[in-house]
């Protein structure tokens, strides 16, 4: 009876551990938006073009024009949505805490949207840079700046948007308190390192932690007696 009680013990703590890489794993998913600031930048460098800085105020701007588009993608894949720019200024930027006085200028947009969602080195080649116009659009060299916003909506799709600008990173879209006041409820955006949530996986996510939790106190129980 004894044996039988350890060897059960065994079992849940196994089950718990893997329940718990399981939840770790899911965690280190990241933030698909700073991989997408990594690839333009590797593409524009294959290119001998500088490199861009990582703007956390222009990747915050990015994420609140995706947010407010997120419904506007058609059964073609194709964006349906033309923020205006009293939206960049009067909407986008305080929903951020960029400093007005801060506010650059942006030397240029890239925006996709896909029912399905697809990591980023495909999301860069076959929604967002997938022809000459967008592709001569990220080889502008008067860009010094960028920024990366995602969203995804259950039953609805996924959206992406690149901001650009040509100011310096230190003094245009300036966060207050460094963007520690951003409440980001959905989706992710780069110059941040706070994992992207998507509806589905954070329920997958307390699904896990939930079971682990269970399943720790049951075996806790299970000794006791
Ligand atoms: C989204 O689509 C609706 C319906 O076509 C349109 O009225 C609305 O202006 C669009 N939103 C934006 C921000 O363009
Ligand atoms: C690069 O971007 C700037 C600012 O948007 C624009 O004025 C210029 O025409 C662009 N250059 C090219 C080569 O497309
Ligand atoms: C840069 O991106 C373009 C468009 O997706 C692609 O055709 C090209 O091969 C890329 N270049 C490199 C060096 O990855
Ligand atoms: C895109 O640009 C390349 C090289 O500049 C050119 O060979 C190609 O024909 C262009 N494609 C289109 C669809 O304009
Ligand atoms: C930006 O700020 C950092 C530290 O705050 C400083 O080291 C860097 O030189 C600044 N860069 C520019 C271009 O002003
Ligand atoms: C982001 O990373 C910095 C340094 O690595 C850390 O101090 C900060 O707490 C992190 N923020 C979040 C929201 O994880």
């Amino acid at each position: 009876m004894k044996t039988m009680k350890k060897l059960r013990c065994y079992e849940l703590h196994i089950f718990c551990y893997v329940l718990w890489a399981a939840l770790v794993h899911s965690k280190h998913h990241g933030n698909p938006a700073n991989d997408l600031v990594s690839i333009i930048n590797d593409n524009r460098t294959a290119h001998k073009l500088p490199r861009l800085n990582d703007s956390p105020g222009l990747g915050c701007m990015a994420l609140q024009y995706v947010e407010l588009c997120k419904w506007n993608c058609t059964e073609n894949n194709l964006v349906n949505c033309k923020p205006s720019e009293d939206d960049f200024t009067e909407v986008f930027a305080p929903n951020c805490g960029v400093e007005l006085p801060t506010f650059g200028t942006i030397t240029g947009q890239l925006v996709g949207c896909q029912k399905k969602y697809v990591e980023p080195p495909l999301a860069f080649s076959n929604i967002l840079v997938k022809d000459n116009r967008s592709l001569s659009l990220l080889r502008n060299k008067s860009h010094t700046e960028v920024g990366v916003g995602m969203v995804g909506v259950h039953k609805g799709s996924f959206f992406w948007c690149i901001l650009f600008s040509n100011g310096l990173t230190n003094s245009t879209f300036v966060l207050e308190n460094r963007g520690a006041g951003i409440k980001q409820k959905i989706g992710c955006h780069s110059g941040s390192n706070v994992t992207c949530s998507e509806g589905e996986k954070i329920r997958v996510d307390f699904f896990l932690f939930f079971v682990s939790i269970s399943s720790v106190v049951f075996s806790f129980f299970w000794q006791l007696v």
